[in-house]
This record gives structure tokens, sequence and C-alpha cells, in this order.
């Protein structure tokens, strides 16, 4: 059994050590169970009592002699509420916290004081609220401080300026108000002050950032030629200058708003009747009952009710003569239907799908195509024209050669398949994860996915996660019994009531980045025969232990990826717990993805070693 390296590291530091220094790492151990009894968690941590808290407990490493914890890093972990006084702030050798991507609320914790050596505190992505404490200087190690995207209010405590040592502090996506003090801060290489509330001008100790790191705030802070007195009103000229720019853009906006164009109209019937004059490897598929000249088909399309829609934006340049000579070939048979590769003769492709079993009336469809069609995002693969008509409903979508992700991942593993990487990976985890929370808020927020399968996921051309396939669940009658490989995809609730809602994409989701994870399929069989779904599967191995066998071999050959893994992993057990409002929401999803990215500077070099070091100049 190969154990993670991260782990083994551990565990090789504490059989070095004897019970030097027992007693304190003693009364860290319980300053954490006290705090972790005391918070709730949607996510279960291995933290028993029996164990040693050096050894077997997830995010946290101990001093190189094992005497005391000095790292804390439990992002994601689906924390709610304030943290819990007096806990962690008895873990006085403390250097890194990092409780980044969790729910916790309440005001930055005053007793955070007391941990005098802390040197990367990470606390971006929760609810805190409130002021930041006024005196920043008690932490003399501070090196990284990230508070961004939460609450807090107030104002920029003028105390960073005496931290020496600082690096990086990013208080962006606040509620921060004021001025921006003068901050003297030498080392400081990193800053965001963006997205908040801050009024005046940058001080001259901070116009070496680019204007980029004020964006969000009262637009006087992006004029770098003033900078006397912090507290400026703006002057009036200037105000009615960018008043005048506003209004500028916006009558912009209007115009363009109002120059769009109408709605392109074709005789669907005369492509299908040509379509069909063709031999075996044009369009299949009867569309149309009855054979019909071209002219007749002409003048059906002057009868509004039967045309293709094209969406706005659409820039497809094939008119009705191009789809005419389209050859066409079946690309699968999915939940909801057939879906065809239509070649134009100019070589565009785009894939048609044909639905089977649509059960609600054409007005009802047109709302839900111009729902679906209106999402214009990188991570979701557009929609770009529909056909309704009693006996057919078509839409037309991209065409994205590179096939599936599915086809990628579980393609036939051998010579002539390069493995998807990690890097690939976190792209497609991303790229879905973003895509699904665009959908997700269209609507009014109450858009749903409705079949997420790796199979319907592409590539985009940056090479991320595109989802589609979307919002068809609810037009279509009842779900039928699912086909084995898409079963292990449905969350418990959906098997159940056969409706699929948002927390069940989220539970899809996880199975796709478990999916991504283990490079097994949803439903695959071991030793042979016995089926075995992916999340049971994973489950059972993770209960065990944290071991690198739940993860595809094919992962394990790239270096220093283990505590991506291990978080990434947390995060699809989040998606995919049973009780489906347990489920984070797919915007908190996205976030908690994109913090594994955004790596703590330490973390790697920290797996190796457990002395933390500042990070070099320029990381
Ligand atoms: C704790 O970790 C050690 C080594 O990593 C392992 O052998 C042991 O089984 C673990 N104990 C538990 C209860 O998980
Ligand atoms: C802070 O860290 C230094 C070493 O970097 C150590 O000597 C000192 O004891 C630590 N302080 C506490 C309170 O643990
Ligand atoms: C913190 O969140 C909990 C629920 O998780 C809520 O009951 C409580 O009121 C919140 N507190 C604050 C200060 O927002
Ligand atoms: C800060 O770091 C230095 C060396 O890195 C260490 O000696 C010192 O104890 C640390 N703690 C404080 C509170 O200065
Ligand atoms: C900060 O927010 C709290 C409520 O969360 C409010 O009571 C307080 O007045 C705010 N402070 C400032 C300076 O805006
Ligand atoms: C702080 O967190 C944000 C969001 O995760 C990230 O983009 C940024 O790089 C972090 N900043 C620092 C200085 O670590
Ligand atoms: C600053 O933070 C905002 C909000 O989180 C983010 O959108 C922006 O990209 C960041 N800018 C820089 C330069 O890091
Ligand atoms: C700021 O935070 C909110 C939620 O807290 C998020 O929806 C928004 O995207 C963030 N804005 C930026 C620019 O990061
Ligand atoms: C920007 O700040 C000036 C002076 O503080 C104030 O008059 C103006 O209303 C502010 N603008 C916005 C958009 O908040």
């Amino acid at each position: 059994m190969v154990k993670l390296q991260f782990f083994a590291f551990l565990f090789l530091l504490c059989l070095l050590q004897v019970s030097v220094g027992e007693a304190l790492v003693e009364s860290d151990k319980q300053a954490l169970l006290d705090f972790v009894n005391n918070i709730h968690h949607s996510r279960p941590l291995n933290w028993n009592e029996g164990d040693p808290v050096c050894k077997n407990w997830t995010g946290i490493s101990c001093s190189e002699n094992g005497d005391r914890v000095i790292a804390v890093r439990l992002p994601g972990v689906g924390f709610h509420g304030p943290i819990p006084g007096n806990t962690l702030s008895r873990l006085s050798a403390l250097q890194i916290l990092s409780l980044r991507s969790n729910g916790i609320n309440g005001t930055f914790p005053v007793d955070f004081g007391n941990l005098k050596n802390l040197t990367f505190l990470y606390l971006q992505y929760n609810d805190f609220s409130g002021p930041l404490p006024l005196d920043f200087s008690v932490w003399k190690n501070l090196s990284i401080v990230n508070l961004s995207n939460n609450g807090f209010n107030g104002s920029v405590p003028s105390s960073f300026s005496g931290l020496s040592r600082l690096i990086g502090l990013n208080l962006a996506n606040n509620s921060l108000s004021g001025v921006v003090p003068d901050l003297h801060l030498p080392n400081l290489e990193l800053l965001n002050l963006s997205y908040n509330k801050l009024v005046g001008h940058v001080p001259k100790s901070l116009q070496r950032f680019p204007k980029s790191v004020f964006l969000g705030n009262n637009e006087s802070l992006l004029d770098y030629t003033v900078t006397d007195s912090p507290i400026v009103l703006a002057p009036h000229e200037q105000n009615g200058k960018s008043v005048g720019k506003l209004s500028e853009r916006a009558l912009l906006g209007i115009v363009i708003a109002g120059s769009v164009l109408g709605l392109l109209g074709f005789g669907f019937l005369l492509v299908v009747c040509l379509l069909r004059r063709k031999t075996d490897n044009s369009f299949p598929g009867k569309l149309e009952k009855g054979d019909m000249s071209p002219e007749k088909a002409i003048s059906r399309s002057q009868d509004a009710s039967n045309k293709l829609v094209f969406f706005e934006g659409c820039n497809y340049a094939f008119d009705l003569e191009d789809l005419l000579r389209a050859s066409a070939e079946v690309l699968g048979k999915g939940t909801f239907g057939t879906a065809y590769k239509a070649i134009l003769e100019d070589a565009t492709m785009v894939v048609v799908k044909r639905l089977k079993d649509v059960n609600v009336g054409k007005k009802e469809f047109e709302q839900q195509m111009d729902v679906i069609g209106s999402i214009k995002h990188e991570n979701v693969i557009e929609l770009r024209a529909y056909y309704y008509s009693k006996d057919e409903k078509l839409m037309v979508y991209d065409y994205y050669n590179q096939g599936s992700v599915a086809s990628m991942l579980h393609g036939k593993r051998g010579e002539n398949r390069t493995p998807l990487d990690w890097e690939t990976r976190v792209k497609i985890a991303i790229g879905t994860a973003r895509g699904i929370a665009r959908v997700h808020a269209e609507n009014s927020g109450k858009l749903v996915h409705g079949n997420l399968k790796l199979s319907n996921i592409f590539l985009n051309p940056q090479q991320y996660g595109c989802v589609s396939d979307l919002g068809l669940s609810t037009i279509m009658s009842a779900l039928a019994p699912p086909i084995a490989r898409a079963a292990g995809y449905r969350a418990p609730e959906v098997t159940d009531t056969r409706k699929a809602m948002q927390p069940s994409d989220v539970y899809s989701y996880g199975v796709i980045l478990l999916e991504l994870l283990t490079g097994k399929s949803p439903v695959h069989t071991t030793n042979g025969d016995e089926m075995v779904h992916l999340v049971r599967w994973v489950h059972s191995v993770v209960r065990e232990e944290w071991t690198a066998e739940v993860f595809d071999v094919e992962l394990l050959k790239c270096p220093n990826i283990e505590e991506e893994l291990v978080e990434m992993l947390q995060i699809a057990l989040a998606c995919v717990v049973r009780m489906a409002d347990q489920r984070p929401k797919m915007s908190e999803v996205v976030k908690m993805i994109e913090n594994v990215r955004q790596m703590d500077p330490t973390n790697r070099a920290s797996s190796e070693n457990s002395t933390p070091m500042p990070p070099s100049p320029g990381t």
C-alpha cells in the first residue's frame, strides 16, 4: 500500500519524537478538540482523541521535535458559525492558520492576539463581519494576511504599518470604509484592497501598486495624481467627469442593445426535405412526415410557427443552402434524445440534438429555450438555435471536436492515449464548477442542469471544463430509469422522487470530481463482477484511512500534488453527502475549488519540511 508522502512524513517525524514535549502537545490537542467540538462542521474530521495529533490528524502539522502544533490548515471543511473563544488561541506556537473557504461568521476573534508567532493567516472566503483588529503590531512575524471575501467593515487599521515582514495583504471584497492609511511596508509585494467602500486617494506609499488593486471602491482611488491628504472629498470637477463617462457608457449600452439582430427564421422543413434526399451520410431521421417540394417548404417557412430560431450573438454564417448540404452522423443516444453531428460544406460543424418525450407545450418549451439560450458563459456550451413543431423538437449546439471528457478519461488506456494530467483535471473541475454555478444563477436562481455527467462535459478552447445538455429535465416527462452508467450520478433523492434539483446537481458534480480523482467510472466493477457505485467505494476506502489507493495511479506520478488531491477529495465528499440540504451551494463549491489552486505559498514546502519558510520574493 502506498501512503501519501505527506502523511508518511508526518508519521516519521513523530516516530523520532519521544515524550519531550508531550505535555505541551497534549494541551494543543485539547485546544483543537475544544475548537472542533464547539463549531458546526459539515464534513467529519478524522480527529480521534486516541490518535496522536501530529501523526493522524488531518490538517495539523507540528514542530520538528513534535512538541507543539504549528500549523492548522482546514480549508473547505464546512465550518459554520463563529470561532469558539479560547480554543485556537491556546495554540500559542501556531505559525500557519488556514480556515479559508468555510462558512465561519462572527467577528475577528480578539483572542487571536495570543498567537504571537502567527506568520500566515488565511481566512478568505468566510462570513466574518465587524471591524478588523485595531492592533496588528502584536503579530510581529506576519508575512501573509488574507482576509478577502468576507464581510469585514470599518476602516483599514494603520497598525499594519508596523509589520516589517508583511509580504502579502489581501482585504479585497469586504465592506471596509474610510480612507486608505499611509502604510510603510517595504516588503509588501501583494496587495489587494479592491471591492470595498474605500474613499479618498491612495497614499504615495502605495502608489507603486497597479490601480487594479484598488478597483471597486470610490473612483477617486484610481486617480493617482492626487496624493496630498488622505482625507479628500472628490473634487467637483472630477465627479462631474466620471458621471459623464458613466452616462456615455450607458448610452452606448442602449445603442448596442437597440441594434440587436432580429431573430433569423429559416424554413426548417426545406432543410429536412433536402436532407432526406441525400444518401446514407446525410442527416438521418424522419423529421417530417410526407414528401414536400422545396417550393412548398419555402412557402411554409413564412409560417412563423415553423422555424429554426437562432439566438442573438450567434455568428454562424451557414445559410440555408449550406445547411442543406450538410452531412450528419449519430454522436450518441442520451437521456433526453439522440445527438447528431452535422458537417456543413464550409466545414462548420454543429451538433443537432433531437429531443424525445418533451412534456410541455410550445410556449413553455420556447420559454425554457430562451432561458437556456441566454446563457453566455465560457464554461457553458451555448445553445445556438432550436426548432419546435408538434412532431419535432431540435436543439443546435457548437461542436467540440475533442470529444467529451468522459472519453478522454475513460478511453482505452494505452499507447495512443495521453493520460489526463492533474493540471488538466483541475481545469476541468474548475471550469465545470463555474459553468454549473452560472446555470444555477439563471432564471432567478432556479435553473437546474439536471443531467450532469462526464460525457456532457467538454473542453473549451482554454482547456477548461464546459457543461452542456442543461435545463431539459423540467420540460421532459418524468425521468426514465437511468441507463446503468448514468445511475452513478444520480443523487439519492432523485432516485426516489425522479426530480432533479440544484442540490442534486451538486451531488452529480461531486461524482464527477471523484471520477477525475480516482479515474474510475461512477459505476464500475471490481474484481470481475461486483457492481460498485463510486461514491460508496470512495467512502469505504476513505473510512479506513487516507491512502493513496483512492487516487488514480496516473495522478500519483505527478509530483507534489498530494495536498491538492486530498483537498479536492474533501470537496467532492462534501458534495456527495446524502442529505441534500447539507451539500454546499455550487457557488461555494467554486470558491473552494479555486482556493485549492491558489495554494498557500508555504503548503508545498511545508509538506516536506515542517518549518515553514516565508516565500521568497516574487512567489
Ligand atoms: C494512525 O496513523 C498510523 C500511521 O500513519 C497508522 O498506522 C494508524 O493505523 C493510524 N491510526 C488510526 C486509528 O487511524
Ligand atoms: C515562536 O517561534 C520561535 C521560533 O521561531 C520559538 O523560539 C518561540 O518559542 C515561539 N513562541 C512560542 C510562544 O511558541
Ligand atoms: C452565524 O451563523 C449562524 C448559522 O450558521 C447563525 O445562527 C448566526 O446568527 C450567525 N451569526 C452571526 C453573527 O452572523
Ligand atoms: C518571529 O520569527 C523569528 C525568526 O523567524 C523568531 O525568532 C521569533 O521568535 C518569532 N516570533 C516573534 C513573536 O517574534
Ligand atoms: C459594521 O457592521 C455592523 C453590523 O454587522 C454594524 O453594526 C456596524 O455599525 C458596522 N460598522 C461600520 C463602521 O460600518
Ligand atoms: C488571498 O486569497 C485570494 C482568494 O483566494 C487569492 O486570490 C490571493 O492570491 C490571496 N492573496 C494572498 C496574498 O495570499
Ligand atoms: C483583487 O481581488 C478581487 C476580488 O477578490 C479580484 O477580483 C481581483 O482579481 C484581485 N486583483 C488582484 C490584482 O489580485
Ligand atoms: C465578492 O464576494 C461575493 C460573495 O461574498 C461574491 O459573490 C463576489 O463574486 C465577490 N466579488 C469579487 C469581485 O470577487
Ligand atoms: C466618492 O467619494 C466622494 C467623497 O468622499 C463622495 O462625495 C462620492 O459620493 C463618492 N462616490 C461614490 C460613488 O460613493
